[in-house]
């Protein structure tokens, strides 16, 4: 007998657009052809030697069992401690939910947050998952186009004009990925004043805050905006900074009564996170920092050499990014052109074509909604990086 359906909600969400990439090149890899990819987005770094060292012996010595909900107390104590060494600003541990990555802390903050009538602003070209996540809550992403003439970023004419009375919260990315675009101190004041004239809630995804390459670490709205502070949820993780990604921690600082819920929801969903990943987090967090600015110097040189490397093929055109380790390269003066048989109409059918003929894998721009763009990330070799480039190049070559 044919069950009954699934829930409504399964029609209007997509599967993760990088995962469809990720797919195709594992095929094709199992088939023997060999790729150069530049399609994900994660540190291809292993984690800090203190970290892995942290993890065996937890796996060595317990504690084994399920911890709080909201992650062991020494860990939010040295989340709030790397955050005031960081922004700034103070957190209290009740503030803090630890959860299995940034992406599930946002997870548990749209159940919370968001319902049927809702709309949540998403400054676009966005990463992948945080219109889908407002979509499977029932509410509505209202995409908010930031042109590149304005650097990807958000303006406070902007925003304030796709404000309505609605509107529940703002995702802000900053550096963002895909576009590696990051907000001053002034350019984010500017956008509080906005914010500060309305009932919505802010959240802060700074996971990349730390990869960034014009100082220590990327400008917080949290510290430019602490009269924000009772509406302002900061979401951060081990992730990017640390090369922890399989670890899956990740956590958000909010007002208590909100943190509260997202532990609430979290305690129907996964309990705590794995022990020994909270451990391993305690020691990226409290040991030294060095690791993490070797890793940026590192990722300093790769976006030198592969924005220069693509603004040097004709038909491209790429900024240099100032955070996270993604190149968003411009490609619209290319479309339209063949490959062979194949019309390359848009930036999906380029990237396509590319994986297929070049044996390149990048990311498309429509996947963040920023059609006409290709996202290369460098978190890549410098030797995967020039042959990927040259490649590119030559396959651009053959377009007629
Ligand atoms: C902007 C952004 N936020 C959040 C995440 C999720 O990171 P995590 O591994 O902590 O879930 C990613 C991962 O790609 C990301 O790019």
């Amino acid at each position: 007998m044919k069950p009954r359906s699934f829930a409504g909600r399964m029609q209007s969400v997509a599967p993760s657009a990088t995962t469809e990439v990720f797919k195709r090149v594992a095929e094709l890899r199992a088939q023997g052809v060999s790729i150069v990819s530049l399609s994900v987005g994660e540190p291809d770094f292993e984690p800090p030697l203190h970290v892995r060292e942290a993890a065996k012996r937890a796996l060595d010595h317990g504690p084994f069992g399920y911890t709080t909900v909201a992650g062991l107390a020494p860990l939010r104590e040295a989340i709030c401690e790397r955050s005031r060494l960081r922004r700034g600003v103070t957190h209290a541990p009740n503030e803090v939910v630890v959860s299995a990555g940034a992406k599930h802390a946002l997870f548990n903050l749209a159940q919370v947050l968001y319902e049927p009538g809702d709309e949540v602003l998403i400054p676009t070209p966005s990463w992948v998952s945080y219109a889908e996540q407002v979509t499977l809550c029932g509410a509505t992403p209202v995409l908010v186009p930031c042109r590149e003439e304005q650097g990807f970023l958000l303006t406070p004419a902007a925003l304030a004009a796709a404000i309505t009375p609605r509107t529940k919260a703002l995702i802000l990315c900053s550096p963002s990925n895909p576009t590696g675009a990051t907000y001053d101190a002034e350019q984010l004041r500017a956008l509080a004043d906005v914010l500060g004239l309305h009932p919505i809630w802010t959240i802060v995804d700074e996971i990349y805050a730390e990869l960034y390459y014009d100082g220590e670490c990327a400008p917080s709205l949290a510290s430019v905006a602490p009269e924000l502070r009772e509406r302002l949820v900061i979401v951060d993780g081990v992730s990017k900074s640390y090369a922890m990604t399989g670890f899956r921690v990740g956590w958000l600082m909010a007002p208590p009564t909100l943190a509260r819920a997202c532990e609430t929801v979290q305690s129907q969903a996964t309990t705590s996170i794995a022990t020994v990943a909270q451990l391993a987090t305690i020691a990226a967090l409290h040991g030294d920092q060095a690791c993490v600015r070797e890793m940026r110097e590192t990722y300093r040189a790769r976006r030198t050499r592969i924005v220069d490397g693509l603004a040097a093929i004709p038909g491209i055109r790429c900024g240099m990014p100032s955070g996270a380790f993604y190149a968003f390269a411009d490609v619209c003066a290319l479309l339209g052109r063949r490959e062979g048989e194949q019309l390359i109409a848009n930036d999906l059918d380029f990237a396509r074509v590319l994986l297929e003929r070049a044996r390149v894998a990048v990311v498309p721009g429509s996947a963040f909604h920023g059609p006409g763009y290709l996202r290369l990330s460098y978190a890549a070799s410098l030797a995967d990086i020039d042959s990927a480039l040259a490649r590119i190049a030559a396959f651009v070559a053959t377009l007629f």
